[in-house]
């Protein structure tokens, strides 16, 4: 079986952090989720893996490189325009040829146990294996209709009067017959090949798609708050690890990863939270559900429920920093400079709440 990983597409919902880098490399519990989709087909037993690139084809090439990291061997497909997730399996044929493949979209998250199903669709005699979900509201969602013996009846993109609550998962898997059916189907009213047309076209022309329902959690990282949500369940999850440095007046309580090279001065972490290599904490307040990523520096400062990328400073904030999606490089402080006012480098589609 081989692997492929959707990384390609526009990001639109997750600007500004978007317009500088590609959203699957964005860091959940200090580890991108690409590295994480890698991983569960790594585990799954799969050493050959596609990643469809954009835009951001150059970044992610130099962030996953060849795959010697996770005994896997990548070869990247470019993508000239994001046309749709059937576009980006229609143009990785020469990669997968014939061979049964899992596909994987690139910033989705799923709780562990996905491993053992793809292994088993690897030996199966199913033409495609479809990852369900129940969710509150499915009209945003590909949605798949079961029949009462369990069996899908029908598939639907964002439908606007859903006939079932089960969506369709970032995870797929496809024997040879996804060809046919990609070339058959023609793009949406949104002007892209949908997944959810190619699947359908396999269930009406009799193919057999067998859906599982997963049981854990799932979330598609696309926009600031799924991210903090992923995040906070990743967290909750953390084996306590302190390898870095942390001050005898300092106060660390719940589990906690401390990443070697850190220091924590003068300060309270309170759990789950992670703080990266290199990072320093001073003289601050670390709360619960946040990641610090690496060469950061937090000082006189309280943050909670947040996600802080790499290089960035944030000190002498007079408030508690919350709910938070905070770039790489960003300086966040107080200005000594008369008249007191707010000085703000802003993203085009940034967003700031201010007291
Ligand atoms: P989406 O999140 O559905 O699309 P997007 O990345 O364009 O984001 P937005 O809606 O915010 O503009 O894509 C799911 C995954 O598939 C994501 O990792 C990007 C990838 N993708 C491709 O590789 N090629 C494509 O043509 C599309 C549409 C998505």
């Amino acid at each position: 079986m081989k692997g492929l990983v959707l990384s390609g597409g526009k990001g639109t919902r997750l600007r500004p952090i978007t317009y500088t880098s590609a959203k699957q490399l964005v860091p959940v519990a200090n580890k991108p989720v690409l590295f994480r989709v890698i991983e569960s087909i790594r585990d799954a037993g799969i050493d050959d893996i596609g990643i469809v690139i954009g835009d951001t084809g150059e970044e992610i090439r130099n962030a996953v490189g060849n795959g010697r990291r996770w005994d896997v061997r990548i070869t990247y497909i470019e993508q000239e325009q994001p046309l749709g997730l059937a576009h980006a399996v229609k143009i990785s044929r020469d990669f997968l040829g014939d061979d049964r493949f899992v596909m994987f979209l690139g910033d989705n998250c799923l709780q562990g146990g996905i491993s053992p199903l793809i292994r088993q669709f690897g030996s199966s005699s199913f033409n495609s294996q479809i990852v369900l979900k129940e969710v509150s509201d499915p009209r945003q969602f590909g949605v798949a209709e079961l029949d009462d013996t369990g069996r899908v009846m029908r598939l639907m993109e964002k439908p606007r009067e859903p006939r079932s609550n089960l969506a369709l998962v970032g995870v797929y898997m496809f024997d040879h017959h996804i060809w046919e059916a990609v070339e058959a189907i023609r793009p949406s009213s949104r002007g892209e090949l949908e997944i959810t047309d190619a699947i359908a076209w396999l269930v009406n022309n009799g193919y057999e798609v067998h859906p599982y329902v997963h049981a854990g959690w799932w979330i598609d990282t696309g926009k600031k708050d799924d991210l903090l949500e992923a995040n906070r369940l990743i967290l909750e999850e953390l084996v306590h690890d302190v390898q870095g440095y942390v001050s005898r007046d300092s106060q660390i309580s719940g589990r906690v990863i401390i990443e070697p090279g850190a220091e924590v001065i003068h300060s309270t972490i309170r759990g789950p939270a992670v703080i990266g290599e290199h990072t320093r904490i001073i003289n601050s307040y670390i709360g619960p559900f946040t990641s610090v990523y690496h060469h950061c520096l937090i000082e006189d400062s309280e943050v909670e429920h947040s996600i802080v990328l790499e290089n960035s400073t944030v000190r002498d904030l007079p408030h508690r920093l919350e709910d938070s999606l905070i770039g790489r490089n960003v300086e966040i402080g107080r200005s000594p400079l008369k008249p007191r006012a707010y000085r703000l480098m802003l993203g085009d589609n940034s967003s700031v709440g201010v007291l």
